[in-house]
C-alpha cells in the first residue's frame, strides 16, 4: 500500500540527520500548508508533450544547474538560464525538424546526493555538503549541520524563479521575433554567434513568410509563448512528501514540488524508499541509469514506476562516461527495444565525464560531445529513438569544463569557477553542443 509516508518503511540513501525532530516536524507542518508550486494541469501537458517524445514526434531538452544555491539566486541568473534553454530549443527545433519539449533543472534542484558522506581539507573532516536545502556550503562546522529551515527558503527561491520563469514564457521574452536577442551578451564575438545569427535571419524571413499568408502572433500565439517546465532530483523526501497532494479536479496524487521529477543513480534501487515514494505521483518521471546497471533492473524499474506503461511517464537518462556508454548501450539497447515498455531514452553525458585538475572538477567538452554521439549512433543503430539531453550548464560565461570553441583550458579554470557542485557547460559550450546534438537529431529522425 502506498501513502505519501510510506516510503519511511523503506531503507533509504543520501538523507541528512537532523539535530532536532522538533524543529523538522514544524518545518514539514509549514511546508504543508503552502501552496503547491505546480499545477497538476500543468503536469499533464508535459506528459503529454513527453508522450510525443516517446512517439518520436519531438525531443526533450532538460537542463540547468548541478545545484541551484541560495547566493547564486537572481533574477539575472534565471533570465539567462531561460534565455540559453531557448536558444539551444530554437536551434534544435530548426535544425530538428521537431518540436522540442523544455525543461529546467530549476526552481527545486537543492538537493545533492554525494559519494563520500565526509569532506577533509588539510587534515580537518566534516560532514559533506549536501546542497542549499540541506546545510551550508562554506567549509566550516557550524555550517555543516543540517537545518530544516533552509527547506522553507529553498521553497519560496523555488517559487519566486517559478514566478519569473511564467513571466519570461509567456510575457514576451520568448517572442520568436526576439530570436536575435535571446543571443547572451558575451557570446558575440565568435564564430557561434555568426552561425546562430544566421538560423535567427533564416527564422526571422520565414516568419516574414508566415506573417504574409495571415500567421502571425496575434492569431498564433505558439509564436510568442512557450512551455517551460521544472525538473529536480526528488532527493529529499520529507521536502516531496511536504509538496505531495491531491489534485481536487482529478483526484490523483502530484508532487506538487516541481513538473518532472528524477531518482539519481545512487538511490534507485528497486526496493528502497525513492523508487516507492516516486511510484505512487503521476509527475512524469526520470531515472538515472550508470555503467554499473544490470538490464533487468531497468525493466524492474519500469514496471515498478510506470506499470500501466504510460507514453511520457519514464525518462531512462544514460550517464555513463563517453567510452563505457560505447561497450554498455548497444546490448541494453537491443534488449530494451524488444520488450514493449513505453521509455523515453536521454543521455546525460556530464556525469559520467568528471576528473579533477588540481582541485577543481572539470570536464572536457570533448568527452561530453563523444558520448553524445556515442548515445545517438547507438540507438540509430539499434533502431531505437534518442529522445533526450540532460545536461548541466548555465547562462553565464563560467569556466568550470575544458574545451569548446571559447577554449578554457586548465590554467584559466579559476577565473570563474562558480558551481557549489559539479561543472557546468557556460552558455557558449552549451550553444555549440546544441548544433552539434541538432545535426544528430536530424540524422536520427530521418532514419
Ligand atoms: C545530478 O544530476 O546532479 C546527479 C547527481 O546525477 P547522478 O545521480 O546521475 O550522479
Ligand atoms: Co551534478
Amino acid at each position: 500500500m502506498w501513502s505519501k509516508s510510506s516510503w519511511k518503511e523503506y531503507p533509504i540513501r543520501q538523507q541528512p540527520i537532523y539535530p532536532s525532530q522538533k524543529d523538522l516536524n514544524r518545518v514539514l507542518t509549514k511546508l504543508e500548508k503552502l501552496p503547491p508550486l505546480v499545477f497538476a494541469g500543468e503536469v499533464v501537458k508535459l506528459q503529454n508533450a513527453l508522450a510525443k517524445v516517446s512517439r518520436k514526434e519531438a525531443f526533450l531538452l532538460q537542463g540547468g544547474d548541478c545545484a541551484e544555491s541560495f547566493g547564486n539566486f537572481s533574477a539575472i541568473n534565471i533570465r539567462d538560464m531561460f534565455k540559453i534553454l531557448l536558444q539551444m530549443a530554437i536551434v534544435l527545433t530548426f535544425a530538428g525538424g521537431c518540436p522540442v519539449v523544455k525543461v529546467g533543472r530549476i526552481a527545486g534542484q537543492f538537493a545533492k546526493p554525494r559519494s563520500n558522506d565526509f569532506e577533509e581539507i588539510n587534515g580537518e573532516k566534516l560532514p559533506s555538503y549536501r546542497g542549499d536545502i540541506i546545510n551550508g556550503f562554506d567549509f566550516d562546522k557550524s555550517a555543516r549541520i543540517p537545518d530544516p529551515n533552509r527547506m522553507i527558503e529553498a521553497y519560496y527561491q523555488s517559487a519566486a524563479t517559478l514566478n519569473l520563469l511564467r513571466g519570461f514564457a509567456k510575457g514576451g521574452l520568448a517572442d520568436l521575433r526576439e530570436v536575435h536577442r535571446w543571443n547572451l551578451r558575451f557570446l558575440k564575438k565568435n564564430k557561434l554567434h555568426k552561425q546562430y545569427a544566421n538560423m535567427s535571419e533564416k527564422i526571422s524571413q520565414t516568419l516574414n513568410f508566415m506573417e504574409a499568408c495571415g500567421i502571425n502572433i496575434q492569431n498564433t500565439p505558439s509564436l510568442k509563448e512557450v512551455d517551460i517546465y521544472t525538473s529536480h532530483e526528488a532527493l529529499l523526501l520529507p521536502y516531496e512528501e511536504a509538496l505531495t497532494r491531491v489534485d481536487s479536479l482529478s483526484g490523483e496524487i502530484y508532487d506538487c514540488s516541481a513538473h518532472m521529477l528524477w531518482i539519481g543513480e545512487r538511490t534507485r534501487s528497486l526496493d528502497e524508499a525513492h523508487v516507492h515514494f516516486l511510484s505512487g505521483v503521476k509527475n512524469p518521471l526520470g531515472i538515472k541509469i550508470g555503467p554499473s546497471v544490470n538490464i533487468e533492473d531497468i525493466i524492474a524499474l519500469a514496471n515498478t514506476l510506470n506499470p500501466n506503461n504510460e507514453e511520457g511517464r519514464l525518462n531512462i537518462i544514460f550517464r555513463m562516461g563517453a567510452e563505457k556508454i560505447a561497450c554498455n548501450l548497444p546490448k541494453i539497447f537491443s534488449k530494451l527495444k524488444n520488450e514493449g515498455l513505453n521509455l523515453i531514452y536521454s543521455i546525460d553525458p556530464m556525469h559520467g565525464n568528471i576528473t579533477k585538475v588540481g582541485n577543481y572538477k572539470t570536464r572536457e567538452f570533448d568527452k561530453i560531445i563523444l558520448e553524445v554521439k556515442n548515445f545517438f549512433e547507438i540507438a540509430m543503430s539499434e533502431g531505437v529513438y534518442a529522445g533526450g539531453v540532460h545536461l548541466e550548464m548555465t547562462g553565464q560565461d563560467v569556466t568550470e569544463c575544458m574545451g569548446g570553441s571559447c577554449n578554457v583550458t586548465m590554467q584559466n579554470l579559476n577565473k570563474r569557477y562558480e558551481t557549489q557542485c559539479d561543472p557546468r557547460l557556460n552558455a557558449d559550450q552549451a550553444l555549440e553542443l546544441a548544433f552539434l546534438i541538432a545535426d544528430l537529431l536530424k540524422r536520427s529522425r530521418e532514419c
